[in-house]
């Protein structure tokens, strides 16, 4: 895959819904599938739910442990696929876990019929918290 991200978005939503099918959600029964393009590879994840529910890990957030954990620091894009009949976008959770690693990365969303929607994570996370209010810190 090449890492221009807008050539591979079809490819990259498959990546999603094809991990959906791996999700392990016994409790809600809603599947998640997610794909995250980054340095021209795609790394996939599905939601992990637990008996102790808190415990629950969403699709987007495996994805984004894989890529980092493979040695990505920046992603292009990332798709979601969800079991709702609308495009399923990323929790709150999601969108700030995402927005270390690409705050203007492309947030792909499909719903299991093929219903699209596309934003930049900037759109759907505005004023984000992130690295830089880290670098100065006012006195206590
Ligand atoms: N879920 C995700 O995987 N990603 C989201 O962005 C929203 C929610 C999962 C968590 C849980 O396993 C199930 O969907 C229902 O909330």
């Amino acid at each position: 895959m090449t890492a221009t991200p807008g050539e591979n978005l079809d490819a990259l939503v498959d990546a999603a819904r094809e991990a959906r099918t791996r999700a392990y959600a016994p409790y809600s029964a809603f599947t998640v599938g997610a794909a995250v393009q980054a340095g021209g590879r795609v790394f996939t994840g599905a939601n992990v739910e637990n008996a102790s529910y808190g415990l629950t890990i969403c699709a987007e957030r495996v994805a984004t442990v894989s890529a980092v954990s493979a040695g990505e620091r920046r992603f292009d894009a990332v798709a979601v696929v969800g079991s709702a009949e609308e495009p399923t976008p990323p929790c709150g959770a999601c969108r700030q876990f995402l927005s270390e690693f690409g705050p203007d990365m492309l947030v792909v969303v499909e719903s299991p019929e093929g219903r699209r929607d596309t934003w930049t994570l900037s759109e759907i996370l505005p004023h984000a918290f992130g690295p830089s209010f880290l670098e100065t810190t006012a006195e206590p």
